[in-house]
């Protein structure tokens, strides 16, 4: 793959395309080095997903409608005749690179129905291009008509906590629990942002603070096992999440972490808003008992920084979601709508389905 550090980063123009290439910000790398990867194939958009050069549910999603794309043009071209079913196994490769995001399967799904529609014989890449630039477009404005219902459920001034990075790197610009932070902050009702530092991959730290400063919103960091502490001292008013996938009933899987933080944020009278765009939402799952939990790589855990900390043979346990339950919720933010006290019903309402009996 070739890397580009000729390309001025910017947060929002983390997933570019560019010269028929997509452009993606290597996010393991930041901030210390602001380079992009230029992808050409499905394989290796399924590779950077996997590899969490992309990450965060929507750019994941985002990510992958454009591998489509590759993928379709590489398959048109070595068999004008036979390109839809070779690109079966592109389309798989991309489904299995992450298991927990379902904007992953939402965005795959999207450019399967099209990918359906159009004729044989005819180059698809260029019709299939509009509609990953449609869910790229698309997701940036739910961002920010999210960031304005959020904010408005804000009475600043207050600190308020988030974890993990749902900013624009997460995102096809703006950001989810970020977009909200971003127009709360527009609105003069913030303080400060508390970010967590979110180990193992330290996304808080390396990401959120990054986005933050280079927006001028002042940033403190916080040690995941500081929060509690923190809201006991009394001054947050908010903790502020995105979601990788939530459930029929409510629940909400996000960066591990975020359970325990909306725990603490219930006995501290602390409230607890997600923020995510219906594409988050999976009304296939009934409870986050069903959502699947990427578990990756023990050494994550056992080093920092890429520095081993861990007693050598130890063994770690590396969940990288956890499960909110509806019940610790106090708002769900949609594109849509607000969700406030989420149950079953009222999220089957704002998607237009029948509820479940
Ligand atoms: O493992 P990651 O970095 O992909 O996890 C990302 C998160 O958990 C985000 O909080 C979530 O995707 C919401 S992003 C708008």
């Amino acid at each position: 793959m070739e890397v580009i550090e000729t390309l001025a980063a910017t947060p929002d123009t983390a997933i570019l395309w560019r010269d028929g290439r997509l452009l993606l910000l290597d996010q393991r790398a930041l901030p210390r080095r602001e380079a992009y990867l230029a992808l050409d194939s499905a394989a290796e958009v399924a590779a950077a997903i996997r590899d969490m050069v992309v990450r965060g549910a929507p750019a994941i999603g985002i990510s992958a409608a454009y591998g489509v794309v590759l993928g379709a043009r590489a398959r048109f071209a070595e068999a004008a005749a036979g390109w839809r079913e070779a690109l079966a196994g592109d389309l798989e490769l991309l489904a299995r690179a992450r298991p927990t995001a379902v904007n992953l399967s939402w965005a795959l799904a999207r450019m399967g129905g099209l990918l359906a529609r159009l004729p044989a014989g005819v180059d698809p890449a260029p019709a299939l291009l509009v509609e990953a630039q449609a869910i790229h477009r698309e997701d940036v404005e739910a961002n920010h008509h999210m960031g304005e219902l959020g904010a408005a459920l804000i009475e600043g001034p207050t600190e308020v906590i988030t974890h993990c990075n749902a900013g624009a790197l997460a995102t096809g610009g703006y950001g989810t629990a970020l977009g909200v932070i971003r127009a709360a902050w527009a609105a003069g009702k913030l303080t400060q942002v508390l970010a967590d530092e979110t180990r193992p991959w330290l996304q808080g730290a390396r990401l959120t603070a990054w986005e933050l400063q280079r927006d001028g919103v002042p940033v403190t960091l916080l040690a995941d096992v500081a929060a509690a502490a923190r809201m006991a001292r009394g001054g947050v008013g908010w903790v502020i999440v995105g979601s990788d996938r939530i459930a029929a009933n409510g629940d909400v899987a996000n960066k591990i972490g975020t359970y325990q933080l909306a725990v603490a944020a219930r006995w501290h009278g602390v409230r607890f808003m997600v923020a995510a765009p219906t594409s988050t939402i999976d009304l296939g799952v009934a409870s986050g008992r069903d959502i699947p939990i990427e578990e990756r790589s023990p050494e994550e855990v056992l080093s920092c920084g890429g520095q081993p900390v861990g007693t050598p043979g130890v063994a770690a346990w590396n969940p990288v979601f956890d499960v909110t339950p509806a019940a610790l919720v106090d708002a769900i933010v949609t594109e849509r709508g607000v969700v406030p006290a989420p149950d079953a019903d009222k999220l089957a309402r704002l998607m237009g389905a029948p509820s479940r009996p």
